[in-house]
C-alpha cells in the first residue's frame, strides 16, 4: 500500500474536478428526495475520481455518494465529489471535493478541496495536516468565549433540525460566533487550520466526515460523536472541536 502514491493522485483529481466545477454551464438538478438534489455535475464529478483512482489503483475499491459501491475493504476510497451541492447549485462558495482512503478499516488519508478557494487540505495519517502544502494546526483557543462554531443541520430529517436548533439559545451566550457554510467537509477543515474551534451535526454520512476527520486529527484536533453515543463515523452524529473545548462543548450538546 502506497499511501503518497494514493495521497497524490487524489489530490491531482481533487483539482481537475474542481477546475471543471468552476466553469460549468447550467445546471441540471433532480431531486433525489425531500430537499435534496443531485447536478448532473455531482455524477460527472464522481464517475471522474472513481476512474482517476480505481485507474491507478484497480486493486481498490470505491464508495461514492452517488453510486455507492464496496463496504468495508482492504482498500476503499470514499467520495463525496461535491459536499455542499445546494451550495453549488445556488452559487455559494462554501462545497467542497472530499476523498478519503481507508485501509483495514482504518481512514488513512483525507484529501478536501475547495474550488472557490483554490485550497487543498490533505492529510496521511501520522504524518500531519497541510493547506497547499504549508502545516496546519487546530488553534490554541481554550476560551469557549473566543470560540467561534461552525454549525450543521441536514436538510432531511426534521427531528435533527430541531435537535440542533434547541442546542443554539444556550450556545449564543457562551461563544463569540456561529457560522454555516453547507458543506460539513469543509467545516473540519475550518476546525482543522484554525479558523474555529467547534463543529457539531447529527445524521451525516461516512462520506460527508471521512477525509475531514483524518483531517482534523492529524492537525491536532478532537473528533467523538455526541456524548454519551457510539463512534461518530457509526452514528453520523460528530461533535469536531480543536480538543481545548470538546468538554464544554459536550455539556451543551447534553443540553
Ligand atoms: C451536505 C452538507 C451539509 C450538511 C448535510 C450534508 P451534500 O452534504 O455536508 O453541510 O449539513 O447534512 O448532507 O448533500 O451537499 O453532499
Ligand atoms: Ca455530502
Amino acid at each position: 500500500m502506497n499511501l503518497h502514491a494514493r495521497a497524490e493522485a487524489a489530490s491531482r483529481i481533487a483539482r481537475e474536478v474542481g477546475e471543471m466545477l468552476l466553469h460549468h454551464g447550467k445546471l441540471k438538478v433532480r431531486a433525489k428526495a425531500d430537499n435534496d438534489f443531485v447536478t448532473e455535475m455531482d455524477v460527472m464529478s464522481e464517475n471522474m475520481i472513481r476512474e482517476a483512482l480505481l485507474g491507478q489503483f484497480p486493486e481498490d475499491e470505491f464508495f461514492g455518494e452517488e453510486s455507492g459501491g464496496a463496504s468495508i475493504s482492504r482498500g476503499r476510497w470514499i467520495v463525496d465529489p461535491i459536499d455542499g451541492t445546494q451550495s453549488f447549485m445556488r452559487g455559494h462558495h462554501g462545497y467542497s471535493i472530499s476523498i478519503a482512503y481507508e485501509h483495514d478499516g482504518e481512514l488513512v488519508i483525507g484529501c478536501i478541496y475547495m474550488p472557490d478557494n483554490d485550497e487543498l487540505f490533505l492529510a496521511i495519517r501520522g504524518e500531519g495536516a497541510t493547506m497547499n502544502g504549508q502545516p496546519i494546526h487546530v488553534s490554541e483557543i481554550d476560551d469557549p468565549h473566543q470560540a467561534i462554531a461552525h454549525l450543521g443541520y441536514g436538510h432531511r430529517v426534521l427531528e435533527d433540525r430541531r435537535r440542533t436548533m434547541a442546542i443554539l439559545p444556550g450556545l449564543f451566550d457562551r461563544i463569540s460566533d456561529i457560522r454555516r457554510f453547507g458543506s460539513a467537509a469543509y467545516a473540519l477543515c475550518c476546525v482543522a487550520c484554525g479558523r474555529s474551534e467547534i463543529f457539531f451535526e447529527l445524521g451525516l454520512h461516512i462520506y460527508d466526515i471521512a477525509a475531514g476527520l483524518v483531517i482534523v486529527e492529524e492537525a491536532g484536533g478532537k473528533c467523538t460523536g455526541w456524548p454519551g453515543e457510539d463512534d461518530c463515523k457509526v452514528t453520523g452524529n460528530v461533535l469536531i472541536t480543536n480538543g481545548l473545548v470538546h468538554g464544554f462543548m459536550e455539556e451543551q450538546l447534553k443540553g
